[in-house]
């Protein structure tokens, strides 16, 4: 807490300096006179400052009317605007529809966005039409988005309407709040509850960091994971409370270099690698580090699944899991290459995504089902290098013995092992 404190301040430092900048440049002869506005489209204040508030624009802030003209239009101008550039939404309840705030922003170097809004998503599901976002930040560099606010998707009414654990061709609904081809991303402080579907996604994204991020949804809230993260790479993930019915952080195909670090989760259905080798052309994954975590409640703990009858090779390597305390989870580390979720999946063949250089280390706490260690790889292609260093599980029953599973694996143990091996 006392890092955004004076993180806050340190922003309203710069802002006031920028401010001060502007000011003096702009009574110097008009520069940053805000190309492209128009005199009637906002008050003349905004022409010689690089800040734009979506009051300015007209955002009412009364939670009934739709603001996302408002907004749009307040995105516009910050996006064409020069330097460091601020969008200000401030404390206020504001209905919001899809919207992309959409790059590039040439002449930006820096646009930070200080959200402490609360922004409900429109419930009428026509309205999404073909975006699969509700809000969606896309191709900019040097995005911030701070400030404390909360992204509410208003899911429990759309929830009915997710077919996906029967409909393998399912229309996804929204997810609450999407990156796609941005570089140098920091999300810091802000809150997402409720999504229709995935509440934070990452699609091609660089460098990226998120951190103080808050998330939940009903533990029975179907595909509400926390961050899925997908063709992206030097993201990291830290300090952030994630509860949901869903994975609270699944990394998916065509990623590299991940680092998670002090999340806590639960409920939800764990920290998940995949699922990978469902679709063609997906990308490998490496470099994945997930650390000094806490699940509570949890399906599983660490899971690492892919799909059989992949229809093309990929290869999910240099994966380590460190530092993980397990609460009554039910499945705490699982590998699974056989992943299914549907009735009328046919496992023809075996997964073709090759597992490998697999580190878990320092695994403690509890185990709701008696496997607590289950690592069930492909048979056409068995996991090579799995390594399981000092695990200790117990039964949360604290009944007997909890027990370990192994196929198509040989796995290397160091230090303590609770479960014993697989012999
Ligand atoms: C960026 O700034 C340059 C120089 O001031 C200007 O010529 C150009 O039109 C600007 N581009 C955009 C997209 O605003
Ligand atoms: C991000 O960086 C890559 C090169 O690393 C570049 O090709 C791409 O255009 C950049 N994206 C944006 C939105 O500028
Ligand atoms: C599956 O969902 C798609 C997209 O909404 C729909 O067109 C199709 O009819 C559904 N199939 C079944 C078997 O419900
Ligand atoms: C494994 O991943 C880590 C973390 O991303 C990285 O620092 C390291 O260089 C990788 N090792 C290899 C052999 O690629
Ligand atoms: C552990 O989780 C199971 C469900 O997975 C639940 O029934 C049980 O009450 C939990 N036990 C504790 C001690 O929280």
């Amino acid at each position: 807490m006392s890092m955004v404190d004076s993180s806050g301040f340190i922003l309203l430092l710069l802002l006031t300096m920028s401010f001060l900048v502007r000011g003096i440049a702009g009574s110097g002869g008009g520069v940053g006179g805000g190309r492209g506005q128009s005199p009637h489209s906002h008050p003349p204040k905004q022409r010689s400052s690089a800040l734009f508030n979506v009051k300015s624009f007209g955002a009412r802030a009364d939670g009934r009317t739709d603001d996302t003209k408002a907004f749009r239009a307040a995105w516009r101008e910050a996006c064409r605007s020069e330097g460091t550039v601020y969008l200000l939404i401030p404390r206020g309840t504001y209905l919001i529809g899809p919207i992309e705030f959409s790059g590039p922003c040439k002449n930006v170097s820096s646009l930070i966005v200080r959200m402490k809004g609360y922004l409900k998503a429109t419930t009428d599901l026509s309205k999404y039409g073909h975006s699969a976002g509700w809000v969606e930040f896309g191709w900019v560099n040097g995005l911030v988005l701070t400030g404390g606010g909360t992204f509410d998707g208003q899911g429990v009414k759309a929830w009915p309407f997710n077919t996906c654990f029967t409909n393998s061709s399912c229309k996804l609904l929204p997810t609450n709040l999407k990156f796609v081809a941005m570089n140098t991303t920091v999300v810091r402080g802000i809150k997402s509850r409720n999504s229709k579907f995935f509440h934070v996604a990452l699609v091609d994204c660089k460098n990226f960091k998120g951190s103080e991020i808050s998330i939940s949804a009903p533990a029975n809230s179907p595909n509400t994971d926390g961050i899925h993260i997908e063709r992206s790479s030097a993201v990291y993930f830290s300090r952030s409370l994630i509860g949901t019915g869903d994975d609270c952080i699944s990394v998916g195909q065509g990623n590299s270099e991940v680092t998670i670090t002090s999340i806590t989760c639960g409920p939800g259905h764990g920290i998940s690698v995949g699922s990978l080798g469902r679709y063609p052309n997906e990308g490998d994954v490496s470099g994945l580090v997930v650390r000094d975590c806490t699940m509570t409640g949890t399906m599983n703990g660490i899971r690492i699944k892919t799909w059989p009858n992949s229809p093309g090779r990929s290869t999910a390597t240099n994966m380590t899991f460190e530092n993980i305390v397990m609460n009554n989870v039910t499945n705490p580390i699982i590998i699974d290459q056989t992943y299914c979720p549907f009735a009328s999946c046919a496992s023809l063949a075996p997964s073709r995504v090759k597992l490998s250089d697999i580190y878990f280390k320092n695994i403690r706490g509890t185990s709701s089902s008696a496997v607590a260690v289950t690592l069930e790889c492909s048979k056409g292609i068995p996991c090579q290098n799995i390594c399981l260093e000092d695990v200790h599980l117990d039964l949360s029953s604290g009944e007997r013995d909890a027990t370990s599973s192994c196929k198509n694996v040989r796995a290397k143990y160091i230090g303590t092992q609770i479960p014993p091996p697989c012999t």
